[in-house]
């Protein structure tokens, strides 16, 4: 009897584990210079690791009020990347850091997706952020250095581009 509780434990245990451990963000590698594309990260956002399990950006949780262009309301993912970086001294984010945003309407409806990857050597003059807008349902509206991206982030530049908080914040 004994034998049979083991033997019929050890799938529900094996079972508990891929449950419980699913909805964890695998740690990747980062995609190259060469490969990245508006496709490849779409991919990398999706299908190889849903962005919506990433974390918050810390102190900037849930749907926040936003500036212009991006929408009226925003969230914001941070990938494992930067998360485990967080906080970083020099304010470079690391290779392989992905942030998403989503944007939203003022009645809270998804309206685009905008994302910075970071990829080494892609484009070193911009700190190598590779930068794309989505449609929701992944429709490419723009990728690669977009000037439009470029322009309005550089006045951050001394924070890698980022506008919504400063990289070497402690995280509480
Ligand atoms: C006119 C200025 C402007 C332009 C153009 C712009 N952004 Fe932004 N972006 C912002 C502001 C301001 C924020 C801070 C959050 C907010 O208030 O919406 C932001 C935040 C972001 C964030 C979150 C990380 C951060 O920097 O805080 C991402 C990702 C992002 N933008 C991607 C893009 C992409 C991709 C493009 C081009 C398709 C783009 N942005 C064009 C102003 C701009």
């Amino acid at each position: 009897m004994r034998k049979i509780i083991q033997i019929v434990s050890i799938p529900v245990f094996i079972l508990l584990f891929f449950s419980c451990s699913k909805a964890e963000e695998p740690a990747l590698t980062p995609l190259g210079a060469k490969e990245i594309s508006g496709e490849t990260l779409w991919n990398r956002i999706t299908a190889d690791s849903d962005y919506t399990q990433y974390s918050y950006w810390p102190g900037h949780e849930g749907l926040q009020p936003g500036q212009s262009p991006h929408g009226l309301y925003h969230r914001i993912f941070v990938n494992r990347a930067l998360m485990e970086a967080l906080p970083v001294n020099g304010n470079t984010a690391p290779d392989g850091t992905i942030v998403v945003k989503e944007n939203y309407t003022s009645s809270k409806e998804l309206a685009s997706i905008t994302v910075m990857a970071k990829a080494d050597g892609y484009d070193k003059e911009n700190n190598d952020w590779f930068w794309a807008k989505y449609a929701p349902n992944g429709d490419i509206q723009a990728q690669g250095s977009p000037k439009g991206c470029i322009l309005c982030h550089e006045g951050m530049k001394n924070n890698d581009y980022i506008i919504v908080r400063p990289l070497d914040e402690p995280v509480k």
